[in-house]
């Protein structure tokens, strides 16, 4: 059997889901981990939360608690609303267990038995006034790089470079013109990795060709070896020194440590099961830098766990076409969302909007309710009701069919061929365009019937019942991934057991039998009215 592990970037525990996390990373996981499920692949959907960070020790004292109280709050919570939008996951951890803590120990200890870590001594910015020395986070300035002000100089948000010296610095807590000290820190061999990561983007097709083309020029311009010891108190302790590992050196470990977690429980073999597996990690494009040098340089450093096949990139959310910012709230929470909508209705917009590139998706309220009016209610929605009501009034249930026609025989080979059509975009990464061909089999289905009107009650109407009938169940099969709640509605509807996650290539087949019963026939979804 095929076997696969999705991960979803690690969210800090340290604040709320918020839209734009889930449609760039969190849904097309979950639709991936569900349609690899119903092609028959063991497949895990990993995640966790990401734990540490100074940000998370500061917001901790803020609120007096202890920072491991403050990330056990929102890894909860995280849970709890992924649940809510039929975002599952297999494991859910933190990067702060005592399981990942041992992972990222173990792997940092390999790394320095294989000489891919030395000292150094740094000179790193200190603050007077907070007496403390400030990690990148903590420094704000101009990006070198772009130009842009005040950005981090760990990451510009502007242009997505690590910029290696802010211009201007300035401490975030206080604004002060920090000093320049001295202390000693762990650095790993990136640039030593170079020509191995280059031989990699290059031999793996399955990776995005436009992100592996950036990420090769960054190599072109010479990767620099990453410090990987902050002088805090909040990580996973360096064995044998003081000081903790820098976040982004041990984030993505998890990933491991937590499916190993997992597989173990189920009495598998975790290293083995990694490396006979497709392994998938789902990112935003702000953080491709870490996940296509630095993870894949550290796990080619340990030589113990195979490299990503995919690594799904997508780009940002805008909200009404404005950047998405927390600070200043601009931004739709997903709690707050659902207890307004139906997490189908979101999930349906944003796998709609969210195209399988670095392109910023735009979420916009009118085009939201436009879009579930009219194409989830208007052309799935009506179809089935249509279609189910039919047979069920007229037949009391699925009609035998009479012969076939020509616009039944095309039909017919319409459903033959859409667990292929949907499942190779799927496959490719396309959640969007494979929605896109399963709303028009949908339509291609209402034409159909329109076309047949078998209200009139002509020589064909049996037949038209039973291949709409069985086209509705097709339909289910193939959005359970997409809208899994709804595609379950439907599915009762059809008076069919277990669940609409049925085997996928069975969405070509035409089960149903004359005789079947239909469950009861009612609208499976309800508008949207205007917001208010
Ligand atoms: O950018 C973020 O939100 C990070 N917490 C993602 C971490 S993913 C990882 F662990 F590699
Ligand atoms: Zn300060």
């Amino acid at each position: 059997m095929e076997r696969a592990i999705v991960t979803s970037a690690l969210p800090y525990a340290n604040g709320e889901i918020h839209l734009g996390h889930v449609a760039s990373t969190y849904l097309p996981a979950d639709v991936t981990v569900r349609f690899l499920r119903q092609r028959g692949a063991e497949a895990y959907h990993v995640c966790a939360s990401d734990d540490f960070g100074t940000p998370i020790l500061v917001q901790a004292e803020k609120e007096g608690k202890s920072p491991a109280e403050y990330v056990a709050h929102w890894n909860r919570r995280d849970r709890e609303d992924f649940e809510s939008l039929g975002v599952s996951f297999d494991a859910f951890s933190g990067t702060s267990s005592e399981r990942n803590v041992r992972f990222v120990q173990d792997v940092y200890l390999k790394l320095k038995k294989a000489g891919h870590i030395y000292e150094k001594s740094v000179v790193r910015p200190y603050c007077e006034k907070d007496r403390k020395f400030l990690p990148d986070r903590y420094v704000r300035g101009t990006c070198p790089s772009c130009g842009a002000a005040d950005q981090y100089s760990d990451l510009c948000e502007s242009c997505g470079a690590v910029p290696e010296k802010i211009l201007e610095p300035r401490c975030a807590i206080c604004g002060a013109v920090p000093v320049r000290r001295e202390t000693v820190h762990k650095f790993f061999r990136l640039s030593d990795f170079s020509g191995r990561l280059r031989e990699w983007l290059e031999g793996s097709s399955r990776l995005q060709d436009d992100v592996r083309r950036y990420v090769t020029g960054w190599i072109e311009k010479g990767l620099e070896d990453w410090d990987i010891t902050r002088d805090i108190s909040w990580g996973v302790p360096v064995p044998g020194s003081g000081g903790v590992f820098y976040g982004w050196f041990d984030n993505h470990l998890a990933y491991i440590s937590t499916a190993e977690g997992m597989l173990e429980a189920r009495g598998v073999d975790g290293r083995e099961f990694w490396n006979s597996a497709r392994i998938y990690h789902f990112i935003g494009k702000d953080i491709a830098y870490h996940h296509y040098l630095l993870m894949p340089a550290v796990r080619m450093g340990v030589g113990e766990y195979k490299l990503p096949d995919m690594i799904p990139t997508r780009g940002h959310l805008t909200l009404e076409g404005r950047k998405i910012s927390k600070s200043r709230g601009w931004y739709i929470g997903l709690r707050q969302f659902l207890s307004e909508y139906r997490p189908d209705y979101l999930r349906y917009y944003l796998l709609a909007i969210g195209p399988y590139s670095q392109d910023d998706l735009n979420f916009d309220w009118g085009d939201f309710a436009t879009r579930v009016n009219s194409e989830l209610i208007g052309n799935l929605g009506n179809l089935v009701n249509r279609a189910l009501g039919f047979a069920s009034r007229r037949f009391g249930g699925v009609p035998e069919p009479g012969p076939f026609g020509d616009a039944d025989r095309k039909a017919r080979e319409a459903a033959k061929g859409l667990p292929r059509a949907v499942g190779d975009l799927l496959e490719a990464g396309h959640t969007d365009r494979a929605l896109r061909r399963l709303m028009d089999f949908s339509s291609s289905v209402n034409g159909y019937f329109q076309h047949s009107e078998p209200w009139k009650g002509g020589p064909g109407s049996a037949t038209c019942a039973y291949v709409a009938a069985n086209s509705v169940r097709s339909l289910a099969v193939c959005a359970s991934p997409f809208i899994p709640h709804s595609a379950r509605a439907i599915w009762d509807q059809l008076g069919l057991e277990g669940g609409a996650e049925a085997p996928w290539e069975s969405a070509g087949e035409f089960p149903l039998e004359p005789g079947h019963e239909l469950g009861r026939v009612e609208p499976v979804f309800e508008p949207v009215g205007p917001r208010p």
